[in-house]
């Protein structure tokens, strides 16, 4: 396989030839007779691969001096003679409580000032100098001990970041980075408009953290007078954990370099700057835990933003849940079934792994009605054991390596960008009912329903490989994107945008002269003003002869070489226009002034796809999903029936689907029961 294609590249001696399956054992947590009975278990549910040692930090080092390797090397012995590659951990992600005892600059300080006690996990600040002193002495210890085992597949390094400090040292810190950004205090002035409120600074030691004893405005945690330093503070927090991740790599590839190191991600996660970590990820990992509102949709989205990540190459589905996750009000079961099309549709997206949380399901603390592989029953004669286990067979014997590698070739990229989705939540005015995912997962939506592949992209990426990028709320257009926009559309590209775009710089200041700013000229138009309706008001526009809403936001917007192609129908500018098109260069830019509904953006999304004759990856009932992944093999055609009913799919090409060994021709129909999965193969 393309070498650049392949998640555990740097270990030639672990041969990949199959989806690795798996996931979470804490077997320290479990006396050692249950052991064995594990790995039959194991070997039942065809698992190969096992992450260890997430939360040891505690066994490992139950004092300041002493450390005891004793039961994981004994867990390792034992995962190794029943061959099971390992993803390990570094057991990071929670202090031991001797250290919040005696250390406690380890513990977070919250938004409300109040410092944390002992409890919980991702509970260490970034910045304590004994988290990093304890974590990197740790971590060094793991490197030296198994950083030459075989066994190793991955390390993976602490657990999901995320969460913010504002202690002290967490100040101190913030002074330092903003000190290495702005070099004097005049610039900072300048860039956080502290002329505003006579909020001028005089010395770095003027700045604190943004928080409820700062700039909390109208207490609800999130809103901030100085969007400029609560923005600064959210990407210094980001980098602080960054910081810490890149402590740990370092060790670890000192020891190992062939190891490829991981993080687990959590897919739409605010708090972190994913794009801006990707390039520090061997391979992109994430934990995929749809909430009881998320449609198929909002999951692949995740999915094509994780692979996003490092540029469509594959991923590692690290976590999911079998069955039930614990946090929600009401804790449903996957239904039958669902957890297979969960894990091929993972698949279907670009994930090379399918992993689970966990192996053996707890008997206590907060996780012990959160599902596993193995339920407190304790064997293997139940439902979900059942279903693990057929898809075990499944990949093992009828997937193996015909999809591995496989990339999703994409002509329309969605740009998404976390300095825009933490700027356009900040900002004071003009709606709390403007949300950054909410509004990218419309333009997604639409074409998710239509069966086009989609890049999730970042604003550092390329974007000459697409023949269509959408960036809605391009809220701020960093230096140099609007060059990069203009560069794209003038040789030919197809640019969309929408209202709340390019109204300020990066650091939150607006541009002057009119919205949307430097998109201006691209976009040929001149917003004046932009409107807030709240939930039950809506304007319209008619759209090729139909009628859609226009709510949330709606911008009065004039012509500047743009044509109009819908105008509003109502209120004090009835009459202006709302989606427009500006020929421009070789391309064309479009502006959509206002938030509308799925039929609006189905309708125009398609005309656009059509325009460029973009082909969709099948053409399928509603509720049917299809993907292509395709690798040196061939092309594998995924269909996921997310319905309740059976359908049936007519198939423009044939081939031979995987999962049943029929061989279909083109023009056949092709069966798929309630949550269904085909897997439809073309040789090269
Ligand atoms: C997260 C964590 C795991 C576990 C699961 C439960 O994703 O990484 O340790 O707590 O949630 O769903
Ligand atoms: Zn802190």
């Amino acid at each position: 396989m393309n070498k650049d294609s392949m998640l555990f590249a740097g270990r030639g001696k672990n041969n990949m030839d199959k989806i690795l399956y798996g996931g979470d054992y804490n077997p320290e947590q479990w006396p050692e007779e249950v052991w064995e009975e594990d790995m039959r278990l194991f070997r039942l549910a065809r698992i190969d691969t096992v992450t260890l040692n997430v939360f040891s930090w505690a066994m490992l080092q139950p004092d300041e001096t002493t450390y005891d390797f004793s039961k994981l090397d004994k867990i390792m012995e034992l995962v190794r003679k029943n061959g099971l590659k390992v993803c390990l951990a570094t057991s990071t992600a929670a202090h031991p409580a001797w250290m919040a005892r005696k250390y406690p600059d380890v513990l977070r300080t919250e938004h409300n000032g109040m410092r944390r006690k002992f409890g919980r996990r991702h509970n260490s600040c970034p910045n304590s100098p004994s988290y990093r002193k304890f974590a990197a002495a740790l971590v060094e210890k793991l490197a030296k001990r198994y950083g030459t085992d075989d066994t190793v597949i991955a390390w993976h390094i602490s657990n999901e970041y995320g969460g913010m400090c504002f202690c002290e040292n967490c100040e101190k810190a913030f002074r330092r980075w903003l000190q290495d950004k702005y070099q004097t205090v005049e610039e900072l002035n300048r860039v956080w408009n502290l002329g505003f409120w006579g909020h001028t600074m005089y010395d770095w030691e003027d700045v604190v953290v943004p928080n409820l004893l700062s700039e909390e405005f109208i207490s609800d945690g999130v809103r901030t007078t100085f969007q400029g330093i609560s923005l600064d503070y959210a990407r210094f927090n980001s980098d602080s954990m960054l910081a810490c991740f890149d402590m740990e790599k370092e060790i670890l590839k000192k020891y190992s370099p062939d190891i490829p190191v991981t993080t687990n991600f959590m897919g739409m996660f605010k708090r972190l700057d994913y794009q801006k970590w990707s390039s520090h990820l061997d391979f992109i990992s994430w934990d995929n835990y749809p909430g009881p509102a998320d449609t198929a949709a909002d999951v692949a989205m995740r999915h094509d933003l994780m692979r996003g990540l490092k540029q469509g190459k594959p991923f590692a589905l690290m976590e999911q849940t079998p069955s039930v996750n614990n946090w929600n009000e009401v804790c449903r079961l996957k239904r039958p079934g669902v957890m297979r099309l969960y894990s091929y549709q993972a698949v279907a997206h670009g994930a090379d792994t399918v992993l689970f949380f966990q192996m053996r399901r707890s008997i206590g603390a907060c996780e012990k009605f959160h599902s596993a592989v193995i339920d407190h029953a304790g064997h293997e004669h139940t439902r979900l054991f059942g279903e693990v286990a057929q898809l075990g067979e499944e990949l093992e014997e009828r997937i193996q390596d015909t999809v591995l590698g496989g990339r999703i070739s994409s002509k329309i990229a969605i740009v998404f960008d976390w300095d825009n989705w933490w700027a356009a939540e900040y900002s004071a005015g003009p709606s709390r009912r403007i949300q950054y995912c909410e509004e990218v997962s419309q333009y997604y939506r639409a074409l998710f329903s239509m069966n086009y592949p989609v890049d999730l992209i970042g604003a550092e990426d390329d974007l000459s490989s697409y023949s269509i990028v959408i960036a809605p709320l391009l809220y701020m257009c960093k230096e140099g994107y609007d060059e990069k926009i203009r560069s794209y559309v003038k040789q030919g590209g197809t640019f969309v945008t929408t209202y709340f775009s390019g109204y300020v710089e990066d650091h939150d200041l607006v541009v002057l002269g009119g919205y949307p700013g430097k998109l201006r000229d691209i976009l040929g138009v001149w917003v004046e003003e932009i409107d807030a309706l709240y939930p039950d008001e809506a304007n319209s526009f008619i759209y090729k002869g139909v009628r859609y809403p226009a709510e949330i936001a709606c911008e009065r917007k004039h012509l500047e070489g743009a044509e109009a192609l819908a105008f509003y129908e109502s209120d004090f500018y009835a009459g202006m226009p709302v989606v427009t098109r500006h020929a421009w260069g070789r391309g064309e830019a479009y502006h959509v002034a206002t938030r509308s509904n799925g039929a609006f953006y189905k309708a125009f999304l398609r005309d656009l796809c059509e325009n460029h004759r973009i082909r969709p990856a099948a053409d399928t009932p509603e509720g049917v999903e299809a993907t292509v992944r395709k690798n040196e093999k061939g092309e594998c055609l995924f269909l996921l029936n997310h319905n309740s009913q059976e359908v049936s799919v007519c198939l423009e090409s044939g081939g031979t689907e995987l999962l049943t060994g029929t061989v279909y021709a083109p023009g056949d129909q092709l069966k798929l029961e309630k949550t269904g999965v085909a897997v439809l193969f073309r040789p090269e």
